[in-house]
């Protein structure tokens, strides 16, 4: 292991002498906003755990109180036990198995196997939003604000810089997509994610951030959710649109080449995007269990409504695409994101 006596290091000053104990066994890939987790194994036991430490967005002592929220609403069969937990460090049961993403990217269990396992997470997660769905009042504070949060997408969109030009300083030009003509500039369209905001009728109480790297599974398909930084009570149509969004943003592939060329009055983005036999296996369903929820709960303007937030969604992970190794695909995510929002223009 690379760096190894770092990690010893690491582990010593947040463990202190408890360290002792462990040895590790692998360093996790981590997010984005800035936890580290290693897999350690008990020297005298032989037991696994899985140590989360750092600064973090949300402070680790709330993740774990989110942590026992996730077991009232799931059952502890679905998620790992926690140990030790501290101001900024959690010790919980290490989960053998993968993340439900390199499953499939790796194509580690057969594709019949996978859908039906997606299904059923699919299934509990709508069986815990019905369990906690509350009508929805301005009143109720949201783990993740929507307008707010399209602000903040839209402002990282500006700053990005595609063909030697800033976004922001060609805001005004209009959107060409694989060569149709939208009609609407850039700025016009990334406005609707705030303006085209309404309300849900329901709020649930759930996991904030169900994307495929926060789900373990294993190989007799038993599955665990980790990751509990935005659990508290959402617009239910935000961690829905993850569900959808995630394969689009983080397991499609590049058919050909992309571009962007600005041009002095217009912007063409130019991609072809496509998804292997089981991915979109997932995304069918994730579709259907969206739009199961949306019927379900009598959302009104429910297409406009997911568009958007998908689009928030794809745009928001051009963000995360250098930390995800994906760099090559911020054309087809802002193409997809600007896509969606032309389609909700004529859905009022
Ligand atoms: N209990 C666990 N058992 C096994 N592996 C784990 C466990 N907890 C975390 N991991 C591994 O570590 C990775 C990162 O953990 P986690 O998802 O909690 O944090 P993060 O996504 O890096 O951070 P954040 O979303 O808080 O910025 C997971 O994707 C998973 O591979
Ligand atoms: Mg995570």
């Amino acid at each position: 292991m690379e760096g190894k006596e770092m990690w010893y290091a690491h582990l010593r000053s947040v463990l202190g002498t408890e360290a002792d104990r462990y040895e590790i066994v692998s360093v996790a890939e981590s997010g984005a906003s800035g936890p580290r987790v290693v897999i350690l194994r008990d020297i005298s036991s032989g037991k696994m755990y899985a140590l989360k430490y750092g600064e973090t967005r949300v402070p680790i002592f709330q993740q774990v109180r989110n942590c026992q929220t996730m077991v009232s609403l799931f059952g502890e069969r679905y998620i790992p036990e926690i140990f030790i937990s501290g101001e900024k460090v959690m010790l919980m049961e290490a989960i053998s198995g993968q993340t439900f993403h390199e499953a499939v990217i790796k194509s580690l269990y057969d594709l019949p196997s996978l859908v039906e396992a997606y299904k059923k997470i699919l299934e509990k997660f709508g069986e815990v939003w019905k369990k906690t769905a509350e009508p929805f009042s301005s009143t109720v504070s949201l783990a993740r604000q929507p307008i707010p949060r399209a602000e903040r997408v839209r402002e990282a969109v500006f700053r990005r810089v595609f063909d030697g030009q800033n976004l922001r300083e060609i805001a005004g030009n209009k959107v060409v997509i694989n060569e149709v003509e939208t009609g609407y500039s850039l700025d016009f369209l990334l406005e609707l994610m705030t303006d085209r905001y309404s309300s849900p009728n329901y709020t649930t109480l759930c996991h904030g951030d169900p994307n495929m790297d926060n789900i373990i599974i294993d190989s007799d398909m038993d599955w665990w959710l980790i990751d509990f930084e935005w659990v508290g009570r959402h617009d239910w149509r935000i961690p829905a649109s993850h569900f959808v969004g995630w394969w689009l943003s983080n397991a499609s592939f590049l058919k050909e080449a992309s571009r962007i060329k600005v041009g002095n009055d217009t912007i063409c983005i130019k991609y072809q995007i496509g998804q292997s036999e089981l991915v979109s296996a997932l995304l069918a369903e994730a579709w259907k269990f969206m739009e199961n929820m949306g019927n379900f709960f009598k959302e009104k303007q429910f297409e406009q409504q997911i568009k958007l937030q998908l689009a928030i969604l794809l745009l928001g992970d051009l963000r995360f695409l250098e930390a995800r190794n994906r760099s090559q695909y911020a054309i087809p995510l802002l193409g997809e994101g600007l896509r969606l929002l032309t389609e909700i223009v004529s859905l009022s």
